[in-house]
C-alpha cells in the first residue's frame, strides 16, 4: 500500500577503501575492481505525498545545489515512477563532487524511499547505472566488491568493526579529469578470493597492500590531498586511503575511537562514524 506519511531514508556515503583501475571499455568508461564500504555519515532523502514532482535542498552543503532539473535526484525518480508527484527534501551534509559518491548516494536513498511512497518495487541494479556508476553500489547499501563499471556487486567476508573519519580539503575534483590522467589503465585487480580478516590489524595490513589507482591523479589534480593524507597517516589510524577519485581522503580506526588528528586545516570538512555492516 502506498504510504500516506514522509518516508525519510538515510544516504550514508560511499567509500571506496581499495579501487583497481583494471582495463577500459571501447565507450571510455573504466574496469574497476572495488572494496567499497558505507559510513554513518550521510545525506537525508525525506519524500512526501503530493500531485507534483518538487525537491528542495537544505543542509550545511546544500548551498549553490539549486533544485535543478537534471539534479540526480529528481532523475531517479523520474526513472523509478514516470509522471507521478512527490515532495522530495534532499538534507545535504556531504560535500559535492567529493568521491563519496553523494549524488549516487542521494539518487539511491530517493530510490528507496519513492518505492515506498510509491508501493513500486525497487528497480534492478543494471536498471539504475545509467543515472551514475555508484548509483548500483548505494542501492544495496552495505559492504561489497564492486566490479565492471559499477554494475557488478559481490558480498565480501565480514569486516571488522571500525570508525571511519571522512576528511575533504574542500576542493571539488572533476571525476572525468582523474580518469582521464591516469597512466595506466590495465592495473592487476584485487587478489580473487577475499581473506576472512582476523581483526582490524589484519584488515588494515591487507588494505596496505591493495591501491587506489585514481589517488596519483587525483593528487596531481589537487595536490592538497597530499596534505590531507599525511595528517591522517600521522595520527593513531589503522589505515588512511583516499576515496573514489577524491578529494575526500579516509582514515580507519578502532570502533568508536575519538580520531586524534592534529594538522588539518580546520576549513576542511570533516566528519566521523562507524563504518555500516
Ligand atoms: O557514472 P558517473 O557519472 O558517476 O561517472 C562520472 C565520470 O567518471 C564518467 O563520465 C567517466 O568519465 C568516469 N568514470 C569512468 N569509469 C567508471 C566510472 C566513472 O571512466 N567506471
Amino acid at each position: 500500500m502506498a504510504a500516506t506519511e514522509p518516508v525519510r531514508v538515510f544516504a550514508p556515503a560511499k567509500v571506496n577503501l581499495t579501487l583497481h583501475v583494471t582495463g577500459r571499455r571501447p565507450d571510455g568508461y573504466h574496469l574497476l575492481d572495488s572494496l567499497v564500504v558505507f559510513a554513518g555519515v550521510g545525506d537525508e532523502i525525506t519524500v512526501t505525498p503530493s500531485d507534483e514532482l518538487t525537491l528542495t535542498i537544505d543542509g550545511p552543503e546544500g548551498a549553490g545545489l539549486a533544485g535543478e532539473g537534471d539534479n540526480l535526484v529528481l532523475r531517479a525518480a523520474r526513472l523509478l515512477g514516470p509522471g507521478r508527484g512527490a515532495e522530495i527534501r534532499l538534507t545535504k551534509r556531504l560535500p559535492v563532487a567529493s568521491g563519496i559518491g553523494g549524488g549516487s548516494a542521494d539518487a539511491a536513498a530517493a530510490l528507496r524511499a519513492l518505492a515506498r511512497l510509491w508501493d513500486l518495487p525497487l528497480p534492478a541494479p543494471e536498471a539504475v547505472l545509467a543515472l551514475g556508476a555508484d548509483v548500483p553500489a548505494c542501492l544495496l547499501g552495505k559492504a561489497l566488491r564492486m566490479g565492471g563499471i559499477g554494475e557488478e556487486l559481490a558480498p565480501v567476508p565480514t569486516l571488522p568493526a571500525m570508525d571511519i573519519l571522512l576528511v575533504n580539503p574542500r576542493i571539488a575534483v572533476p571525476t572525468p579529469e582523474v580518469f582521464r590522467r591516469l597512466e595506466r589503465r590495465d592495473n592487476p585487480a584485487m587478489p580473487a578470493e577475499l581473506p576472512e580478516w582476523r581483526d582490524a590489524a589484519a584488515f588494515a595490513a591487507w588494505l596496505a597492500e591493495q591501491r587506489n589507482d585514481l589517488q596519483p591523479p587525483a593528487i596531481a589534480v589537487a595536490p592538497q590531498i597530499a596534505d590531507v593524507l599525511a595528517a591522517l597517516r600521522a595520527s593513531d589510524c589503522l589505515f588512511a586511503g583516499m576515496s573514489g577519485s577524491g578529494a575526500t581522503c579516509f582514515a580507519l580506526y578502532p570502533p568508536a575511537a575519538a580520531a586524534q588528528v592534529t594538522g588539518l586545516d580546520p576549513a576542511w570538512w570533516r566528519a566521523q562514524g562507524p563504518v555500516l555492516p
